[in-house]
């Protein structure tokens, strides 16, 4: 696996799996920032989407998550953020794809549409799968 810097951050509609995650990366030694939000108070989802989106392509953190009520708002503003490749996942499937094929810088998460535990096995999976190169390589440039 490749040296992992996380860069996380959530709005209240996804407040909790971010905690959840937090655990999941402090267990496994995982370098991390929290980004926000630290309160279950209602919060704006772009702000937080742009603060983890700019992290990322400043190459500081080189995967970032982020968790809404569904996880749409947050990779349609992450995704606006050139060099962003942000995947929403509510599967294990399209988590190791949007890695292996996709190269996607940012994982969405939605907390008010999937599970806890499966929440947290889209990380696992999305974490530790590489980029595969090749063919792949040349259509992700394509979108750049
Ligand atoms: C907040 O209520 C909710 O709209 C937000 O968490 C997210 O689902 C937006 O896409």
């Amino acid at each position: 696996m490749e040296d992992l810097k996380v860069v996380i951050g959530s709005d209240h509609g996804g407040f909790h799996y971010k905690e959840a995650i937090i655990d999941y990366l402090k267990a496994r030694n995982i370098e991390f920032v929290d980004m926000g939000t630290y309160t279950r108070e209602s919060c704006d989802y772009p702000e937080i989407a742009k603060s983890v989106a700019k992290k990322v392509v400043s190459g500081e953190f080189n995967r970032g998550i982020l968790v809404c009520g569904t996880g749409i708002g947050m990779s349609i503003a992450a995704n606006k953020i050139k060099g962003i490749r942000a995947a929403l996942c509510g599967d294990t499937y399209s988590a190791r794809v949007s890695r292996a094929h996709n190269n996607a810088n940012i994982l969405c998460l939605g907390e008010r549409v999937i599970g806890e535990h499966l929440a947290l096995d889209i990380v696992d999976i999305w974490l530790k799968t590489g980029f595969e190169g090749g063919r792949h390589k040349r259509r992700v440039d394509m979108i750049e």
